[in-house]
């Protein structure tokens, strides 16, 4: 990974911060990109480097981390879409969006328009963190925003990085004419901070030491993320989904994934749907 930009969202804390230091000392140049200004910035400061901070619930904020990017990196070699969420109640964001697909789906997917042509002249390889919850997802393109279905934190994730996997799988697909490469993994559940606004069983899960003595640490999520983003062929994981073993959290290539996941078509429609409500 020596001299590769790395840019990886979600730094500030959890398996992103672990990854961002493990590929520093494997000698890449990386980029954090973290909403806690406090954590983020201190983490730059350990590694030396320069960070950048957005709140994903907002996507004016989207657009100027993309423009600073833009401004910053004349190549950008990989890009972790690794910020992610759990929010206990519905909430919709100030760009009308329910609060947990805009965090884990549609800001990468702006990001990723944005910055398109760059990750294209690069020939990047972008890492999309997914998750087993992917499973119990559904995509309701008539109702991204929970305005007719009942709400859970559960129903909200799992939609969420449902939608994650089919983004990384038609960035993939569009790979001979962009060049880019893709693909999503699950980190394995690993006892971070993601649930710390969530509410029901992935509140108890994640918020209690009962739920987290049966996680692994953050240096194994971490590791996990390392190993997708320096990935020595990239070209033979494109569209790929990994998956971290339950029992050895060690990652699975070519891993089972759920019904609406292998569906090319709604891709395909996904991605078109996710264009129209961000107006690209
Ligand atoms: N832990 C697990 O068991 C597990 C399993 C499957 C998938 N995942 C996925 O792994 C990824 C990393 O999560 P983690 O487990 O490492 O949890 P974490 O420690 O909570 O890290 C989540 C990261 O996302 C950022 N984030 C949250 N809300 C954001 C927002 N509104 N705008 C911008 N950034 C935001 C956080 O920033 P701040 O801290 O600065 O707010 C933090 O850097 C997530 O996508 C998660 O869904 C985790």
């Amino acid at each position: 990974m020596t001299g590769k930009t790395v840019v990886i969202t979600g730094a500030s804390s959890g398996i992103g911060a672990i990854a961002a230091r493990q590929l520093a000392r494997q000698g890449a140049r990386v980029v954090p990109v973290g909403r806690s200004q406090n954590e983020t910035f201190a983490l730059a400061r350990e590694l030396g480097v320069e960070a950048f901070v957005a709140d994903y619930a907002r996507l004016d904020d989207v657009k100027a981390l993309a423009n600073q990017l833009l401004d910053t990196f004349p190549k950008i070699d990989v890009l972790a879409h690794n910020a992610g969420t759990m929010m206990g109640k519905r909430t919709i964001t100030e760009d009308g969006h329910e609060y947990t697909l805009q965090v884990n789906y549609l800001a990468p997917f702006l990001l990723q328009h944005l910055l398109h042509d760059r990750l294209s002249t690069s020939k990047a390889h972008v890492v999309v963190t997914s998750s087993l919850a992917h499973w119990f997802g559904g995509i309701h393109l008539d109702d991204l925003n929970f305005d007719k279905r009942r709400y859970s934190t559960q129903a909200a994730y799992a939609d969420s990085k449902l939608a994650d996997l089919l983004f990384a799988r038609e960035i993939a697909s569009q790979s001979p004419q962009t060049g880019i490469t893709a693909a999503a993994f699950h980190p394995g559940v690993v006892a971070t901070r993601v649930g710390r606004d969530a509410a029901g069983v992935l509140s108890v899960s994640y918020n209690t030491s009962m739920g987290r003595a049966f996680m692994f640490n953050q240096e194994k999520g971490g590791g996990n993320l390392v190993a997708m983003l320096s990935h020595e062929n990239q070209n033979g994981i494109n569209g790929q989904y990994f998956s971290a073993s339950l029992i050895s959290n060690r990652l699975i290539s070519n891993a089972r994934s759920s019904k609406q996941a292998r569906d090319i078509e709604l891709g395909q429609n996904l991605w078109q749907r996710t264009e129209s409500i961000l107006g690209l």
